[in-house]
């Protein structure tokens, strides 16, 4: 069974099995992912493919469109990878009644 390495932004990296979510596989070697729901439909672990290839699964229940999909967006909790990749967090965006970003 084949294992990538997927490398974060932040400089922290996992292994995940073929066919592991990256959700899971992150959370069992102790590297924090925010999540909330763990099927695609909060957005919390949202991220973005900087390089390699990942697969999202159950795109009839994601909450992600079409475009951020083809933009290389991802949910962790409902993917899995094809290679070893690269990661990026994606920044929520402020609301104007917030007063400061999170995460
Ligand atoms: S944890 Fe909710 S969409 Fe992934």
């Amino acid at each position: 069974m084949s294992e990538y390495r997927i490398t974060l932004e932040s400089g922290e990296s996992f292994m995940a099995k073929q066919g592991e979510l990256l959700l899971d596989a992150a959370l069992r070697q102790g590297v924090t992912i925010n999540h909330s729901c763990r099927n695609g439909t909060c957005r919390t672990c949202l991220f973005e493919i900087k390089e390699g290839s990942v697969t999202q699964e159950g795109e009839e229940i994601c909450m992600i469109s079409q475009q951020e999909r083809e933009n290389g967006r991802r949910l962790l909790c409902m993917s899995t990878a094809n290679s070893d990749a690269v990661l990026g967090k994606l920044q929520r965006r402020k609301r104007a009644s917030e007063g400061s970003a999170v995460e």
